[in-house]
């Protein structure tokens, strides 16, 4: 049984992080949310007790607590230190420290047999890397992966409260002046701004993250995209493998794959909204490329694609053996 805490419970990853918490009957004898100070004495339910938003000070803090961070990585970098050094186990959802080298970034169902429950901090990935990781990992039984593809249409909570409300407002009429602020009936092909190579910020984390979950170095291309979508990520895949594989094989790969299921035409986000699977929808052959692999994969951003990866590693590390 330990302590446990979420840092920006009342934001979108916070909240559900509560919901999914309660749904696994995560062993917790106590429970603290924190936030900013605009939410500051707020009421969080957690299993039907009421409890006041708090703010992060060290004296908030016990050795061995279990520490669910849902801030942006800018505030995560002011908590998270100061809650190492206090002794509890940061499990982050930030990209504060994901491509750190000294910090596990963790995909349960991929890696998660590298979590000694030594750690004192485990980075949670990018929602649209965590179902991608999910998809792919398996499919190495068929052979080498030379490289892989990936276009993504991102749902707007992907992009926090502040994202959701606007979406809402723009649905209701409000549209900014300027069509490239609007997410409403419109595509957005630009995750964050462009870096000095031309990809933003999601597309980086996509290359970066996926190959220091996998282990592996081949190249991902990435192209992301945020589609006027609630919630629910969706990827076009395609993965170029350096032997002839069968779309039937990976069908039967990805059955037994934990966490995955499969579909055979027409998954979409609001099948997977509120729920913890990793939907892989239409695999098919290239028809001019027996060696190449395309499929779609769905999930919930802010399930598996967030909450339910982070409980996943705590639950490992608790079973590790050091709490
Ligand atoms: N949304 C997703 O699908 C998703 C998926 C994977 C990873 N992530 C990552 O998860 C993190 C949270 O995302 P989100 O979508 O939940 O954002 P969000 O809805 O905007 O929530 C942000 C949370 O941070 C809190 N916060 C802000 N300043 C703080 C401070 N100084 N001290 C403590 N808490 C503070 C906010 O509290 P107040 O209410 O008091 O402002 C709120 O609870 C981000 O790093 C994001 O990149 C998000």
């Amino acid at each position: 049984m330990v302590t446990c805490g979420v840092v920006g419970a009342t934001g979108l990853v916070g909240e559900t992080m509560i919901k999914v918490l309660q749904d696994r009957s995560f062993p917790s004898v106590s429970f603290h949310p924190f936030a900013s100070d605009r939410s500051e004495g707020k009421i969080v339910r957690y299993r039907n007790i009421e409890y006041p938003v708090e703010l992060l000070r060290p004296e908030a803090i016990n050795k061995g607590m279990i520490l669910f961070g849902a801030t942006s990585a800018n505030i995560a970098k002011n908590w998270v230190p100061m809650s190492i050094a206090a002794g509890a186990l940061v499990i982050d959802n930030s990209s504060a420290y994901r491509m750190d080298p000294d910090v596990l970034l963790a995909v349960p169902e991929v890696n998660g047999y590298l979590i000694t429950g030594k750690e004192n901090i485990i980075a949670n990935p990018n929602c649209s890397t965590i179902q991608l990781a999910v998809a792919l990992s398996p499919l190495r039984q068929l052979g080498n992966i030379e490289w892989v593809s990936v276009s993504t249409y991102q749902a707007v909570s992907g992009a926090g409260t502040p994202a959701l409300e606007e979406l809402k407002r723009q649905q209701n009429g409000t549209l900014p002046a300027n069509a490239a602020d609007s997410i409403h009936e419109n595509i957005i092909t630009s995750i964050g701004p462009p870096d000095e190579s031309g990809c933003c910020c999601e597309e980086v984390k996509l290359m970066n993250e996926t190959c220091k979950i996998m282990g592996t170095d081949f190249p991902v291309f990435a192209a992301t995209a945020r589609v006027p979508v609630r919630t629910g990520h969706t990827e076009a895949v395609v993965v170029k493998f350096d032997n002839i594989v069968q779309s039937n094989e990976a069908v039967k790969i990805l059955l037994e794959s934990p966490g995955v299921a499969v579909s055979e035409y027409g998954s979409s986000p609001l099948d997977v909204e509120n729920t913890d699977i990793v939907i892989v929808d239409r695999i098919r052959n290239n028809p001019r490329d027996p060696s190449v692999l395309q499929f779609w994969v769905v999930a919930d951003n802010l399930r598996k694609g967030a909450a339910l990866n982070a409980v996943q590693i705590a639950e490992q590390y608790i079973a590790a053996g050091s709490v």
